[in-house]
């Protein structure tokens, strides 16, 4: 079945609180984050300074991103989450959604995409999946988000 990207409605919530908590990176301090921004913006829209896109397959939710500009910049925006069911892995899900989130971000005039995420080995295949979708590590920050764990940042410059 087709795998269709559109903004996330509230039917969608569901399905995504079961896919954050099948999700073995996330624990549930990030789950519960995760969820207050979905709430956020399934409440006040983009004015929430968020943006949600949904992967739906059929009528289930398989996938979301959530991204919005950085606040204090010009044209910068920050890719805050995103999952795919991890039974739906590995067919082009995220890549389609990370994509769908870069048009949107260019038709604002975004210039620069940045994204944030850990140098655990946990997170080895979402490094991967950033780097095969063009963003390039441009930063580190040692011992981040705990000893040992650093903050690796992703930059993707829009043309
Ligand atoms: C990161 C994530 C969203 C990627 O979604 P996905 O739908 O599986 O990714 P895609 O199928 O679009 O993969 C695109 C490319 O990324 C790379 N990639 C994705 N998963 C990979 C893996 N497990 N190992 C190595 N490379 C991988 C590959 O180059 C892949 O292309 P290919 O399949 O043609 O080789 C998904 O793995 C996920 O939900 N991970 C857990 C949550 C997470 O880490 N979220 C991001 C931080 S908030």
């Amino acid at each position: 079945m087709a795998t269709n990207i559109r903004p996330m409605i509230k039917n969608d919530k569901a399905a995504i609180e079961k896919i954050l908590h099948a999700t073995p990176e996330f624990n549930s301090a990030e789950v519960k984050v995760a969820l207050e921004l979905i709430d956020l913006y399934l409440k006040y829209g983009i004015s929430s300074d968020y943006h949600m896109l949904v992967a739906e397959i059929g009528n289930t939710a398989v996938g979301y991103i959530c991204f919005g500009p950085t606040p204090m910049t010009e044209g910068t925006w920050d890719i805050y989450w995103m999952a795919v069911d991890p039974r739906q892995q590995r067919q082009g899900i995220g890549r389609r959604l990370l994509n769908e989130a870069e048009v949107g971000i260019s038709k604002t005039r975004g210039r620069l995409i940045l994204i944030e995420t850990s140098s655990k080995p946990e997170y080895e295949k979402t490094r991967k999946f950033y780097e095969s979708c063009g963003h390039e590590i441009i930063a580190r920050i040692p011992d981040f988000y705990a000893p040992g764990d650093n903050k690796v940042i992703f930059q993707k410059k829009l043309s």
